[in-house]
């Protein structure tokens, strides 16, 4: 990959990304929007090798929020099928690039059984690695995550407090998110880590999800390096 430009030892820490576009790329095609959906596998893949060239070590993608339950049955059995098949298929290459498989995401019954447990054990499986971590947002939504950690503190009779709301949200140890990211032109954020991206660098591309390649990551990674962070206050 061509890593021109960009300075590695800059790299923003974590990278969220909203992985959008499927459905619009397959029927540009003239396939189902399903087919839409099994092609972005490849770029969530090429998205990790990505990631690790450049050294980010936290890569959070939205494969399924709080609200996609609205789309038709048909294609939300597919989704809990395909993920729960692409878990199957791809968690020992991750697990021998040394990435770590955190989810993210409400574990309610709408969630099949058996994907809990392949989540469960791609968790198990790859604990110890170091280099990334992969947390998959999964019937994930940031207004949920909020609301789960402020219930938890009020049954606890726990302060509610930022600190006290950090310590309480589906992954406690994720650090704030660097650099958001979404693809298909959208320009919203449809409820992905709206906590953690309080201060995150937002950056869109036209391209739908399926053709993202580590190359999209990469020219993030520089816009990224071009924007002034001030969380609020002054540089120079
Ligand atoms: C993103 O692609 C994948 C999921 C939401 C699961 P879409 O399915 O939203 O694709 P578009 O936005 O309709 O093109
Ligand atoms: C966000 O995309 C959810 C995921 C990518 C998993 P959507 O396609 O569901 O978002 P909207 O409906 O365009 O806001
Ligand atoms: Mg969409």
């Amino acid at each position: 990959m061509d890593l021109s430009g960009i300075d590695l030892n800059h790299v923003p820490a974590h990278v969220a990304c909203v992985m959008d576009g499927n459905g619009r790329w397959a029927q540009q095609r003239g396939l189902k929007r399903t087919d839409g959906h099994s092609a972005g596998e490849e770029a969530l893949l090429d998205a990790v090798h990505g990631a690790l060239e450049l050294g980010v070590s936290w890569l959070t993608v939205y494969a399924f929020s709080t609200e996609n339950w609205r789309r038709p049955t048909d294609e939300v059995r597919f989704l809990m099928g395909f993920n729960e098949s692409l878990l199957i298929r791809r968690r020992d290459e991750l697990n021998d690039l040394d990435v770590r498989i955190r989810f993210i995401g409400r574990r309610d019954w709408r969630v099949p059984k058996r994907l809990l447990r392949r989540m469960d054990e791609s968790i198990e499986l790859t604990k110890d690695n170091r280099k990334l971590t992969l947390t998959i947002a999964f019937n994930y939504g940031g207004r949920a995550e909020i609301v789960d950690a402020v219930k938890t503190l009020t049954e606890r009779g726990l302060p509610v407090t930022e600190a006290s709301i950090n310590k309480h949200l589906y992954d406690p140890e994720m650090p704030e998110v660097d650099l958001w990211v979404r693809t298909s032109g959208e320009m919203r954020t449809s409820n992905f880590m709206l906590w953690q991206a309080a201060y995150a660098e937002l950056y869109f591309t036209d391209a739908y999800w399926p053709d993202f390649r580590r190359t999209h990551l990469a020219d993030a990674v520089r816009e990224f390096q071009d924007r002034d962070r001030r969380f609020g206050g002054l540089n120079n």
